[in-house]
């Protein structure tokens, strides 16, 4: 098969230092694509033209199909595959138009799903409704570090998984990654329950939604493997992890423990009880393998292969993500399936006067942004 590939939310480009963003994702979901011999970029959008026109100039898009916005750009170039490169607000309307377009066969969407649980919901169903494709980009599951975890757990080399416990950035838009990442490594399991707490004292908006920076949330999977993660700290956002758990994952098992991407430490390692820790020579892909995505996506597509990366898992992932605000809001334990929540419960505790967060215009950066480390 043949595929003509289309990107909506291209960005200003490579190498730019916007809130420690050193890449736009637009230009690497094109990287990917322009890697496969089935797959041809036939078109661009950019609600900002010049972003449009450099994307172009990189990627050889005919000046003819470059547009500054997605509904012209999808009627002009009928694509089978888009990319959705956005802020998260536009995540669902975009996702949503390019669905009932008609030639489009497949989406992929940045992570987090979409501001809402309503609208991640929506997303999900009018894909299913048009028979599109529907992924997100929880690409990190393609890094090698959480990987070859994943095959470790496989093994049995620390016997069965009992609990999973993560310190990592924020709890909305790092944490999509690092919940998608437990599913993962727990064979898929759907959560039972949320519990959390989250701390929005201060300001901080993310991809265009508010993003809590401290937050203890934990969860049990129906397996009855257990979650917790503790995210931020009292400096916001850092990408990486913070000294809560030392280590973005710790896997604990029946017969030993996991650490993954230990604070100054090895990205991957091991130890079974009794015994002494044992490293593991791994690539540093924590940030993710985005080909790796792009190829697991477009695989689906006229395959029998499921995309690891679809609508369902995502959904699982997301919806643990509200559930641990909801919980927050309504100070308590909520079962899943999280019904009655159509909202971002964070963003209308802001509206209502709930919570009234400390403003920031002009707070710096924390030195993990400026260095690019706290990409999503
Ligand atoms: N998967 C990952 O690991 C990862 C990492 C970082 C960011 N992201 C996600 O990628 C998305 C984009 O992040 P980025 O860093 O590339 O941002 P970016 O700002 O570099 O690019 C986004 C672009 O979208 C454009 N845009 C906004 N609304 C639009 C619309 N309606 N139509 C067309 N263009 C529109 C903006 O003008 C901007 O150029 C976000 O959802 C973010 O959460 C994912």
């Amino acid at each position: 098969m043949a595929y003509r590939v289309a990107i909506v939310g291209v960005g200003p480009g490579r190498e730019i230092d916007i809130s420690g963003r050193t890449h736009s994702y637009g230009y690497l979901h094109a990287d990917a694509y322009a890697e496969r011999e089935d797959c041809t970029l036939v078109g661009c959008a950019d609600v900002v033209a010049e972003y449009a026109t450099g994307f172009a100039a990189e990627f050889d898009v005919p000046d003819e199909h470059v547009y500054e916005g997605h509904e012209s750009m999808l009627a002009g170039t009928d694509p089978d595959v888009v990319s959705v490169c956005t802020p998260i607000p536009t995540h669902a309307p975009l996702t949503i138009d390019c669905a009932r377009h008609g030639s489009v066969a497949a989406v992929h969407c940045e992570k987090p799903m979409a501001r809402t649980w309503a609208e991640a919901r929506a997303m999900a169903q009018v894909c299913d409704h048009e028979d599109v494709q529907l992924t997100f980009d929880h690409q990190r599951r393609f890094g090698a570090p959480f990987r070859r975890a994943k095959e470790l757990l496989d093994e049995g080399i620390v016997g069965d998984l009992e609990r999973i416990e993560i310190s990592w950035g924020n709890f909305f838009d790092n944490g999509t990654h690092a919940l998608d990442l437990a599913a993962m490594f727990n064979d898929e399991s759907r959560a039972e329950w949320v519990m959390g707490q989250l701390d929005y004292s201060t300001e901080h908006v993310r991809y265009g939604v508010p993003t809590a920076d401290h937050a203890l949330v934990s969860w049990q999977y129906e397996n009855g493997v257990h979650g917790i993660a503790a995210t931020g700290d009292d400096v916001p956002l850092t990408g990486g992890p913070y000294d809560f758990y030392d280590c973005w994952h710790r896997l604990v098992c029946t017969e030993g423990v996991i650490e993954i991407g230990r604070l100054d430490g090895p990205l991957l390692r091991y130890r079974r009880d009794g015994e002494g820790w044992s490293e593991l020579d791994i690539a540093d892909e924590t940030g993710g393998r985005v080909d790796l995505a792009i190829d697991d996506i477009v695989g689906a597509l006229d395959s029998d292969h499921e995309s690891e990366l679809e609508a369902g898992n995502a959904l699982a992932t997301t919806e643990v993500l509200f559930a641990g605000h909801e919980s927050s809001r309504r100070r308590g334990r909520i079962s899943l399936p999280l019904t009655g929540v159509y909202d971002h419960p964070l963003e209308t505790m802001i509206e209502t006067g709930a919570i009234s967060p400390e403003r920031t215009d002009d707070r710096p950066a924390h030195p993990a942004e400026r260095d690019g480390e706290a990409e999503g």
